[in-house]
């Protein structure tokens, strides 16, 4: 038996079914599993094998000293946000030092990609769209070490070059923690003068169009981008995307002009040396991806893009680890059928029976994001059978009130079954449409 340990720091019950669908191959290839997790709980059901509830705050090498203990013959991180990609690139250079090899980034590459600032920069390099942006030094703002009197005015003038409404973001940080929009320069002023910045920040230049995201998988030179997930309109701040509709949908000309993104990726990737996930935030308008940041591991996106696509980022992982990649899975790319992740009032029993029988239900759980809950489903639908999709969600709906209708009409937009301009927002009805 070999002894592969998971390292985790939201709850894992987000991986399901993929993850555990690697059970049969953990049989076959005669792999013991052990999971690490610092969130939530494991019950049997949700991982592959035995678990143990680590804490929050765990330093890299007592997590290291942790999987050294358990006499472990390989290491995968699926941790999330990047400040854990950080502490298990720590841990994947501990554990080369005992020869323990780990399916994690490196920690070049998650110090880069970890900060927004830098990303911009390599994002540049490699010919990418990403909006302007001015970095700003939060010590030199204050007054703190070296005076330059003329800082604040520099910072006003560019921004005001840059153009208006513009949002600060911290460099590091995630779920739009710490992001404030600006809508012109008394604002931008006041900001400013505000001595509670957690270190430098980016003043960028808000840009409108739809949110996407996308996630990139590989290692060694091999990567395999996955079709984008749609998450509706940008807009002058940081979007919650939990309450929203994403979607994974054959679109047109959305997915042609994603093409030369793709590509210029994978040479991202391979300069960059990407070991396992990563995942790319854009903003689309015509034409264009604007790329907002690199997330250096498995990111929410992960799910949908499995579910429409059949290429299981944790058997990627399993493969990097077993220096199987990229023979299996093999390397494919291309959606397969639609997904679709969206809120639901709640999930009683019935509606679950009712939409496990009624739809191709992947998983219906309530996420805990800060400790609120958020019941939530994940469907997919076969390419051909996208016409039926809204007339079997209404059929639903009707007995279980499920879900706002303005969702369902996102949905019958999404899949194509009725055309987008028929979605203006009229659909009030049910109260937060
Ligand atoms: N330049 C921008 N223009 C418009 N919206 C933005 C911009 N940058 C970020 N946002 C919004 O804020 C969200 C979070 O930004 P992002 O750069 O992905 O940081 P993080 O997810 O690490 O907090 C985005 O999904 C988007 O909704
Ligand atoms: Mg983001």
């Amino acid at each position: 038996m070999r002894r592969i340990a998971f390292l985790r720091s939201i709850e894992i019950q987000q991986t399901k079914p993929f993850l555990k669908a690697l059970e049969g191959r953990f049989r076959e290839d005669g792999i013991e599993a052990k999971l690490f997790f610092t969130d939530g709980e494991c019950g049997p059901d949700d991982f592959p094998g035995e678990s143990e509830l680590v804490p929050g705050d765990i330093s890299a090498d007592e997590l290291a000293k942790k999987v050294i203990d358990w006499d472990a013959d390989g290491v995968i991180s699926l941790s999330i946000a990047d400040e854990n990609a950080l502490r298990d690139a720590v841990v994947k250079r501990r554990l080369e030092t005992v020869g323990i090899p780990m399916t994690a980034h490196s920690l070049a590459a998650v110090t880069l990609t970890g900060n927004k600032w830098e990303t911009k920069r390599l994002l540049e390099r490699h010919g990418l769209d990403t909006p302007p942006g001015l970095l700003v030094d939060s010590d030199i703002l204050a007054g703190r070490g070296l005076r330059i009197p003329a800082y604040q005015d520099a910072v006003l003038i560019q921004t005001a070059d840059m153009g208006y409404p513009v949002i600060s973001k911290p460099l590091w940080d995630c779920m739009g923690a710490g992001m404030v929009s600006i809508p012109d320069a008394a604002a931008l002023e006041r900001h400013l003068a505000d001595d509670e910045h957690h270190g430098n920040f980016i003043l960028e230049q808000c840009v409108s169009g739809e949110i996407c995201s996308v996630e990139v998988v590989g290692a060694d030179g091999e990567y395999v981008v996955q079709p984008p997930v749609w998450q509706g309109p940008a807009e002058l701040g940081p979007v919650f995307n939990f309450g929203r509709l994403r979607y994974v949908a054959p679109r047109e000309p959305h997915d042609q002009d994603f093409a030369p993104v793709a590509e210029k990726l994978k040479g991202l990737c391979r300069e960059i040396g990407f070991t396992g996930s990563v995942g790319l935030d854009m903003i689309y308008e015509n034409g264009i991806y604007q790329i907002l940041e690199i997330n250096p591991r498995v990111t929410g996106t992960t799910t949908p893009s499995i579910a429409s696509t059949d290429f299981n980022t944790y058997d990627v992982l399993l493969s990097i680890l077993d220096g199987t990649w990229p023979e299996r899975p093999e390397p494919r790319e291309g959606i397969k059928r639609v997904c679709l992740q969206f809120p639901v009032r709640a999930l009683s029993a019935e509606f679950v029976a009712d939409a496990t029988r009624e739809l191709d239900l992947v998983r219906a759980q309530t996420l805990t994001i800060d400790g609120v809950e958020y019941p939530n489903i994940v469907i997919t639908c076969e390419l051909d059978d996208r016409a039926a999709l809204p007339a079997k969600l209404e059929s639903l709906r009707q007995r279980h009130a499920f879900t706002d209708r303005s969702f369902l009409r996102q949905i019958a937009v999404a899949v194509g079954a009725v055309a987008a301009r028929t979605d203006t927002n009229t659909d009030t009805e049910d109260g937060n449409g």
